[in-house]
């Protein structure tokens, strides 16, 4: 495929048809809900890029089920994800960040379910700052002929068949993998199409940098308040002292994560003794897809797509990147115990 991409420009469209062929027995279901959410996300794009002369951006005036204040965009991308799922007619249960209680399609005999966060990082989307839209996608456990439920939905990460995110950034990027490594395409505006950028994103195994928010850092494990002290002290042999890049948007700070490597980290803190980022629709995404890239994604026990979801919207201490980052905080976190 590297060859080819030397030679042609493949689009979103083309790419995800020609992954399909490469399979005996493949329905076509899941490339076509590829595409749906590609189209959603070019939807939303050309929103986010005018939202500032169109009114879009601030507060919508209500409260999500996190008790945060939605913003009209979170609405709008909303309803484009769920438009564009619905429309595919084989999804039968979609649960958004958005949204309480998952929410059942009339063709709730379709096989997959889908958990997105139609806008991440939203709160910085009235100063300009990037944002992004995150999906998980799962095959459903019960047989089509029956109603799907939450148990249907509740499965540990690993079992997703596809997941991505959508970055509204200086240019618009989407990221996914079906478990095959991590392809990314980026948006023409020109012509309108999602062009193949990289068809196997591989993370570096260890870059002298990491993301956190350090003002909370008075609630956090004593394993990460002695890990981020290390990274600051001076040692040229290991490469420190580490830099520090925080956006605040979970998607801009993974992605350049992705591509450069290094640590990012959101632990418990004292308001979030559980961590602030949502399993389902945030960590187990973002991820399968540093895990696709050769990275780690850890709770600070475990592997993030090994745990088992109690419910849609829990939470989950995150700490994701290259492995020798990440290998590095897990010698603090051990010790502290
Ligand atoms: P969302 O906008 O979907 O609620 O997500 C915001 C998340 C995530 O994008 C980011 O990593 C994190 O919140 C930032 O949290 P802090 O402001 O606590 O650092
Ligand atoms: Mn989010
Ligand atoms: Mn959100």
């Amino acid at each position: 495929m590297a060859q080819e991409k030397a030679n042609h420009l493949l689009t979103l469209e083309e790419f995800i048809i020609r992954s399909q062929n490469r399979f005996d027995g493949a329905t076509g279901e899941l490339s076509q809900l590829l595409r749906d959410i590609g189209l959603a996300a070019k939807i939303v794009s050309r929103e986010v890029n005018k939202a500032g002369i169109t009114n879009l951006l601030g507060q919508q005036g209500s409260r999500n089920v996190h008790g945060e204040s939605v913003k009209k965009l979170d609405v709008f991308a909303d309803e484009q994800i769920m438009s564009a799922l619905a429309r595919s007619g084989i999804v039968s249960l979609m649960i958004s960040e958005e949204s309480n209680e998952l929410i059942r399609l009339e063709s709730s005999s379709g096989k997959y379910i889908v958990f997105f966060d139609p806008l991440d990082g939203s709160s910085n989307i009235d100063v300009n700052v990037s944002v992004g839209t995150i999906f998980s996608i799962y095959m459903r456990k019960s047989h089509r002929e029956v109603r799907a439920e939450e148990s249907d939905a509740l499965q540990p990460g690993d079992k997703q068949a596809a997941a991505g995110y959508v970055l509204y950034g200086s240019s618009t990027m989407l990221v996914y993998t079906t478990g095959m490594g991590v392809s990314s395409f980026t948006l023409d505006p020109t012509i309108g199409e999602f062009m193949l950028t990289d068809d196997d994103i591989r993370i570096p195994d260890f870059h002298p940098q990491y993301s956190i928010n350090e003002g909370y850092s008075s609630g956090w494990p004593e394993g990460v308040r002695s890990y981020i002290e290390y990274i600051k002290k001076v040692d040229p042999q290991t490469k420190r002292p580490y830099s520090l890049r925080y956006i605040g948007s979970m998607v801009s700070d993974l992605h350049r994560t992705l591509l450069l490597g290094g640590i990012f980290l959101y632990p418990p803190n004292v308001s979030n003794p559980e961590g602030k980022l949502r399993l389902m629709y945030e960590c187990n995404p973002m991820g399968y897809i540093i895990e696709q890239a050769g990275g780690l994604a850890l709770d600070g026990r475990g592997r993030i797509l090994e745990i088992v979801p109690e419910s849609i919207h829990q939470t989950a201490p995150a700490y994701m990147g290259s492995r020798k980052n990440v290998e590095k905080l897990m010698e603090f976190l051990r010790s502290e115990k």
